[in-house]
């Protein structure tokens, strides 16, 4: 995906950390599965997880075999990470940003980031990848875009929310030719680096099965909305509600489009 040209809201996740961890969909196992194939990740080797959340992505991919360090920033979506690999020791959890980390070259087989890296500075973030990578290591980059799967409800929802939460709003028609495109940008940037090999890229879709209070919590999550004041998050609540109760729906489908890419760092 195309870098956020704004990253000032970067950490709003952390203020809604325990909706966050409850309400964000993982990353599922068959992509990690496939990720771990094209990156040739074998067991034991080691990954750096760039803006880990509270494991969305750090879990699975640990349970696929490679040892995870898991970088978060947010001081309390970083103690639920924690708290989640208590008992795994081949998950190591560390604090601060990016830009900020140091390891020495060549530590890593792949650095990875799911649903974040779009909040780093593409100037450095590339370099700062490859340097990081063993010779033939990979940058592997995944996202989730989940949209209501009847548009005749996501328009209702639009309809309700565009005025006050207008980063609620997602658009059935151009939902997915909008990833595409974010995912060309960030392509581009990859490729201007000159720091990694033609990419492999995928986009697939699954469901998500929401209760509307889950489908409520999953809005809070995204970082525009996590900074609302709460009057403004109990209006959006209130809002959420009466829309989905006049369309009589007790259960939102959610078609979740799945975007990932991998590219080998080049040899120099
Ligand atoms: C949308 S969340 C993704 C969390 C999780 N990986 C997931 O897939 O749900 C973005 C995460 O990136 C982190 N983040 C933002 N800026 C960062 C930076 N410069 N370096 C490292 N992590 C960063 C945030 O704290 C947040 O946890």
């Amino acid at each position: 995906m195309k870098a956020n040209s704004r990253r000032d809201n970067k950490l709003a996740f952390d203020v809604v950390a325990d909706v966050y961890d409850s309400a964000r969909p993982g990353i599922p196992c068959r992509l990690v599965t496939s990720l771990v194939r094209i990156t040739g990740l074998a067991p034991g080797d080691q990954v750096l997880e760039v803006g880990a959340g509270s494991g969305q992505f750090t879990r699975p991919l640990r349970a696929a075999g490679p040892e995870v360090t898991a970088l978060e920033p947010g001081d309390r979506l970083r103690a639920l990470l924690a708290k989640h690999a208590a008992d795994d020791p081949g998950i190591t959890v560390r604090g601060g940003f990016f830009e900020d980390f140091t390891a020495p070259d060549g530590s890593f087989a792949a650095v990875v980031s799911a649903n974040a890296w779009q909040w780093l500075d593409p100037a450095v973030s590339y370099r700062m990848a490859a340097d990081l990578l063993l010779p033939g290591g990979h940058l592997a980059l995944v996202w989730n875009f989940p949209i209501v799967a009847d548009p005749a409800v996501q328009r209702a929802l639009n309809e309700a929310l565009a005025d006050d939460y207008p980063d609620a709003v997602r658009h059935p028609e151009t939902h997915l030719s909008g990833i595409e495109a974010r995912a060309a940008e960030g392509r581009a940037e990859l490729a201007a680096s000159g720091r990694f090999e033609a990419p492999w890229w995928q986009f697939s879709t699954d469901t998500l099965t929401l209760t509307p209070d889950a489908y409520y919590d999953l809005l809070l999550s995204y970082a525009n909305v996590a900074v609302l004041d709460d009057s403004a998050r109990t209006n959006l609540f209130l809002l959420v509600r009466a829309t989905l109760e006049v369309h009589g729906v007790d259960t939102v489908t959610m078609d979740n489009v799945l975007y990932a890419v991998s590219a080998r760092k080049t040899d120099r």
